[in-house]
């Protein structure tokens, strides 16, 4: 039996043209099923849908075989224990430095000030203004980022941006690219050695669609 692990939404939809490369087509739809065990046309291969930050767990302790991950998350997890093989190039975004639109970063960060900083990435943002030797105080949130420097509760984010939407909906302005970000396929290590004749051509499949 082979378990890959995906989250719902945008990584399902934009893996399933994966999926059907390899002849793996999916018996539910997580979007209406309340099944978080979708089987599959194949009788050995099975999907688990979990939460895109808990992606990387499942698969480092083996209860999923693969999976798929945006780099995001690979990165805050810290990847110990997984394979990454392969660039899907699917989910493609930006982790972003953004504030309030009208409030001088480049000020702020020049006369040395200290920022609070809300993120659901705390370990990416902690290590980007250490990088750049930034004191600041990171604030943790789960979602809704955007709403935080509007608030009051942050003087800027660390989030991901796509067309740039979900910002100026909120007069927020990003005003730093920390990483390009794209979701990558995880394998675990024991897995891939002892189920290595139906992950290899797997792979192989995948690897080919990106290509394309
Ligand atoms: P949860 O709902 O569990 O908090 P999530 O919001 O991270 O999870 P998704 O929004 O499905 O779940 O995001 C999954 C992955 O897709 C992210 O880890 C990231 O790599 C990528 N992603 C997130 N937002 C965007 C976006 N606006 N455009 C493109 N890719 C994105
Ligand atoms: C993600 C991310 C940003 C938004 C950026 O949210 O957290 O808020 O996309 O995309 P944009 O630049 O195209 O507007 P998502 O759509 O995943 O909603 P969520 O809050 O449910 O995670
Ligand atoms: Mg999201």
């Amino acid at each position: 039996m082979l378990t890959i692990a995906l989250s719902k939404g945008r990584i399902f939809d934009e893996t399933l043209p994966l999926l059907a490369a390899a002849g793996i087509v999916p018996s539910e739809d997580p979007e209406s099923s309340r099944k978080l065990i979708i089987g599959t046309n194949q009788p050995d291969v099975r999907l688990i849908i979990v939460r895109a930050s808990d992606v990387p767990t499942y698969v480092q302790h083996g209860a999923a075989d693969l999976g798929i991950a945006g780099r995001d998350v690979l990165i805050e997890h810290g990847g110990a224990g997984l394979y990454q093989p392969l660039d899907l190039e699917i989910a493609k975004c930006r982790m972003m430095v953004a504030v309030r639109k009208g409030f001088d970063y480049e000020a702020a960060v020049r006369q040395g000030a200290r920022l609070r900083i809300a993120s659901k990435y705390p370990g990416i943002a902690r290590d980007h203004f250490a990088k750049k030797g930034v004191h600041v105080d990171i604030i943790k949130l789960y979602g809704s980022m955007e709403l935080a420097p509007l608030v009051g509760l942050a003087d800027a984010i660390v989030d991901l941006v796509s067309t740039g939407n979900t910002l100026k909906a909120n007069d927020l302005v990003a005003v730093e690219p920390i990483v390009d970000i794209s979701s990558r396929l995880v394998v675990n290590m024991a897995a891939l050695k002892l189920k290595h004749d139906i992950i290899r051509p797997l792979l192989d499949t995948f690897a080919s669609s990106v290509a394309v």
